[in-house]
């Protein structure tokens, strides 16, 4: 018996061998598209996992794109007034990353707001990407605040918080193979 715990007012919404499919599908249109894009050197596809909660994903997702790629993290967080409208976005650990006429793939395992992912986008570009896609493992697009969407995306999902996968709450629950609604 598993010693696990799980929140009682949770209930399944993707279990692993569902998560597997989505993450095999997303892998293949990677794939897909870049074996379709011009690659002037080898080296220049750079997978940006946004921590902590896209670790997992990016450890799955990466075993799934056959194209030679290479992987980095930053860390991202959302701060300032209580007023959501007014958040800004954090970013960690982008010192010593090469990013110069790199073509880069943004990886989180949500899309919620979009703010991360935007804001994100921005500061690759500034620093010199020659392109900038987003991929994410699920879409919350009810709750979109902000005018961006991921290029790549596994499934949409309703506006509801959900655990598990890399997804915490309050710290908890990241280690869970399967993803739960709390309600
Ligand atoms: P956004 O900037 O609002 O798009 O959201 C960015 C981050 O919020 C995601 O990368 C997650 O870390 C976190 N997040 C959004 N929705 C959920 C959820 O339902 N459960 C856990 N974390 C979430
Ligand atoms: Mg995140």
């Amino acid at each position: 018996m598993s010693l696990k715990k799980i929140p009682k007012n949770s209930e399944p919404l993707f279990s692993s061998k569902e998560i597997s499919l989505i993450v095999e599908k997303v892998g293949q249109e990677l794939t897909t598209h870049l074996k379709n894009s011009p690659h002037p050197n080898e080296g220049d596809t750079l997978f940006v996992g946004i921590l902590k909660g896209s670790w997992m994903f990016m450890a799955d997702l990466v075993r799934k794109v056959d194209f030679p790629l290479q992987v980095e993290f930053v860390r991202a967080s959302s701060y300032g007034s209580a007023k959501e409208s007014s958040r800004l976005v954090k970013v960690e650990n982008m010192n010593g990353l090469n990013i110069k006429n790199r073509d880069i793939f943004l990886v989180d395992e949500i899309i919620d707001t979009g703010r991360t992912l935007l804001a994100l986008k921005k500061l690759f570009l500034e620093e010199g990407a020659r392109s900038v896609k987003l991929v994410a493992l699920l879409d919350k697009k009810s709750r979109r605040e902000v005018d961006i969407n991921a290029d790549f995306v596994g499934v949409e999902i309703p506006d509801a918080f959900v655990i598990g996968y890399g997804l915490d709450w309050g710290e908890r629950y990241r280690d869970l193979s399967d993803i739960r609604v709390v309600s």
